[in-house]
């Protein structure tokens, strides 16, 4: 395939051991109930790591803080070794547009898709190339084929959200995604708002995705899915992370009682 379609392989980084993306410490609290109690987390170019854990747990929040998408209360997020976020020359606030450039990095894909309605396929794609990166509308239009091309959708380009299914809402949503070139991709749950039947077509495209070298991180219940394609395994419950470790490891031989008990629930 043409590899100037394959998102996330940017230059290769000065260590190759070294995290793409990086969160230190990250605390989140709302309402005065700590949601997220200074995670440690990081991955690596290339990776896929899958992060499995109780409703409730502060694993969407996470995502959201590393998508810059909400402010965090304290801890850094590193991509490449320059922090995100947070705050910029003498402590001010970074302003709006900065932040918004280092958004493009860091890709999401949600629960609910959260397409537009009221546009086709081809345009919900295209819609962040035009209104964020300032692409001509043509070129928008193209690199949004391509996009619907990899994810097996060109022929529903036209199409609006109301004439597709789940499954195939979702592959939009993840060409939408991709089409920003993003470093990091993130997934929110991608499959859980889909009937049992779509499931295994979006699987299919994160998997492909996942070989076509993409650093991923992936917030799922689906644990053959996590088994097969991740390099690591986190269980998260209460605000931290209780376990990591490889899937083999993770599934087989778990180390904590807590794991133990959450995978009697999922199996
Ligand atoms: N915007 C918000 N305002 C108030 N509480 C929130 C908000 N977002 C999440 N929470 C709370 O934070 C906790 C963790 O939520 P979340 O990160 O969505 O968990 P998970 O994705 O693991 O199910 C939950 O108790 C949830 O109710
Ligand atoms: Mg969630």
């Amino acid at each position: 395939m043409n590899s100037q379609l394959i998102p996330g392989l940017g230059p290769a980084p000065a260590r190759p051991d070294a995290p793409v993306l990086e969160v230190r410490g990250l605390a989140k609290a709302y309402h005065g109930q700590s949601v997220l109690k200074s995670v440690d987390f990081s991955i690596r170019r290339g990776q896929v790591k899958a992060v499995l854990g109780p409703s409730g747990s502060g694993k969407s929040t996470m995502l959201r803080l590393m998508a810059l998408l909400e402010p965090a209360d304290a801890g850094r997020i590193l991509l490449d070794g320059h922090e995100l976020g947070g705050l910029g020359a003498r402590g001010k606030p970074k302003p709006e547009r900065a932040l918004a450039r280092e958004r493009q990095s860091i890709g999401m894909v949600f629960q609910r898709f959260n397409l537009f309605p009221h546009l086709t396929a081809a345009r919900n794609v295209a819609l962040g190339l035009t209104a964020v990166k300032g692409t001509h509308h043509r070129d928008a239009h193209d690199q949004a084929m391509a996009m619907l091309e990899r994810v097996g959708l060109a022929h529903r380009a036209g199409h609006y959200p109301s004439e597709l299914s789940g499954g195939q809402q979702q592959r939009v949503a993840i060409a939408r995604a991709l089409v920003m070139n993003p470093t990091v991709l993130l997934f929110d749950e991608p499959t859980s708002a889909l009937d049992p039947e779509l499931v295994g077509e979006v699987l299919k495209v994160m998997e492909d995705l996942a070989e076509d070298g993409m650093t991923m991180i992936v917030v799922t219940h689906e644990v053959r899915f996590a088994r097969r394609v991740a390099d690591e395994v986190t269980l998260f419950d209460e605000g931290v992370i209780v376990e990591a470790a490889a899937p083999d490891e993770f599934f087989d031989n778990p180390h904590h009682e807590r794991t133990r008990r959450f995978l009697s629930h999922v199996h």
